[in-house]
C-alpha cells in the first residue's frame, strides 16, 4: 500500500500505543508521509520504534490522567493526536466477568482516549487548530467482550460530542472502528490470561467466529488497511469530516 509523500510535512503528530500493532503501523505510515512524530507507549519497546522512525519517544501510562498530561501536557504543540491505546483483555460471557475485570477493560479501552483528549485540547484550542483520531472498534456490536464493547461505545460518544463542542475552535475529532485485524504475535501482552480449558477456548473462538460472520467480506483486515484509514482521517484530505466513526471492518458497521 503506497503512502502519500509529504502529506504530513510540518505536522507534529502524536501517536499513542505506538510500540506495536495498529499504532506502530500508523506511525510507520506517518513517518513515510513526513510527519514530525512523537510516539507514546507504556512499553519501553516504543524506543525501538522511535529509533526506526527518527521520532521522539515518550513512555507514560495513559490509563492515568497524570500519565496523559505528562505525555501531552500544556505548552507542547500537537497538530494531530492519534489515540490507539486499547484492546480487549478478556473474552468470555459477560456474566463470567468479575467487577475488577470489567473495570480493567474500561481503564484500558476508554480512559486513555478520554484522558488524552482532555490533556491535548487546551493546546489545540489555543493554537486554533487540531485533529484527533480515535481508534474505536466494530466490537461495539460483538460478543464475549461486553465491557470492551461498552468502552468503545464510550469512545464513539466522546468522538461525536467533542466534535460538536470543538468545531468552532477549528478542531476535528473523528474515529475509525476496526474489525478483526491480523497482526504478528504481540511482543507486549494485553494481559489476557492463558486459556486453560476447552470451555475458555470455545469462548475465545466464538468471538472470532462472530467477528467473521458480521463482516460481509468474511476476512480479517491488515494493519496497513487500518493505518490507511486512520491517516486519511488525520490528514487535510478529510477536512470536511468531523464527529464521524468510520468502520474499517469489511462491511461490519459495528
Ligand atoms: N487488533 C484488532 O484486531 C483490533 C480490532 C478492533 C479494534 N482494535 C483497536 O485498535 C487499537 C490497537 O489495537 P492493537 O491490536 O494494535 O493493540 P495491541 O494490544 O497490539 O497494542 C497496544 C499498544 O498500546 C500500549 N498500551 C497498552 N496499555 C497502555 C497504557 N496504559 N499506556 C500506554 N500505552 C499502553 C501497549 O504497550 C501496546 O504497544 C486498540 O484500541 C484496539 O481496541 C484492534
Amino acid at each position: 500500500m503506497s503512502a502519500h509523500p509529504g502529506r504530513f510535512a510540518s505536522r507534529r503528530v502524536v501517536v499513542t500505543g505506538a510500540a506495536q500493532g495498529i499504532g506502530l503501523a500508523v506511525a510507520r505510515r506517518l513517518a513515510a508521509e513526513s510527519a514530525e512524530l512523537v510516539l507514546v507507549d507504556r512499553s519501553e519497546l516504543v524506543r525501538e520504534a522511535a529509533i526506526e522512525l527518527k521520532a521522539e519517544a515518550v513512555t507514560a501510562d495513559l490509563e492515568t490522567y497524570s500519565g496523559a498530561a505528562s505525555a501531552l501536557g500544556p505548552h507542547r504543540r500537537v497538530d494531530v493526536l492519534v489515540n490507539t491505546v486499547g484492546g480487549a483483555i478478556n473474552f468470555k460471557p459477560f456474566t463470567a466477568f468479575t467487577a475488577e475485570q470489567i473495570q480493567a477493560e474500561v481503564n484500558r479501552s476508554l480512559m486513555p482516549t478520554l484522558w488524552c483528549c482532555r490533556a491535548v485540547l487546551p493546546a489545540m484550542v489555543e493554537q486554533g487548530h487540531g485533529t484527533i483520531v480515535n481508534v474505536s472498534s466494530a466490537a461495539t456490536r460483538g460478543i464475549h467482550r461486553i465491557p470492551y464493547s461498552a468502552a468503545k461505545g464510550g469512545v464513539n460518544a466522546l468522538t461525536a460530542s467533542l466534535a460538536l463542542e470543538y468545531a468552532d475552535a477549528g478542531i476535528r475529532v473523528v474515529a475509525t472502528a476496526p474489525g478483526g485485524t491480523q497482526a504478528p504475535p504481540r511482543r507486549i501482552s494485553r494481559g489476557t490470561p492463558e486459556r486453560r480449558t476447552e470451555r475458555e477456548e470455545a469462548w475465545f473462538q466464538a468471538h472470532i467466529d462472530q467477528t467473521l460472520a458480521s463482516s460481509p467480506m468474511g476476512r480479517y483486515g491488515t494493519l496497513e488497511e487500518q493505518a490507511a484509514a486512520i491517516c486519511f482521517l488525520a490528514s487535510d484530505e478529510a477536512s470536511y469530516i468531523t464527529g464521524t466513526v468510520l468502520p474499517v471492518a469489511g462491511g461490519d458497521l459495528g
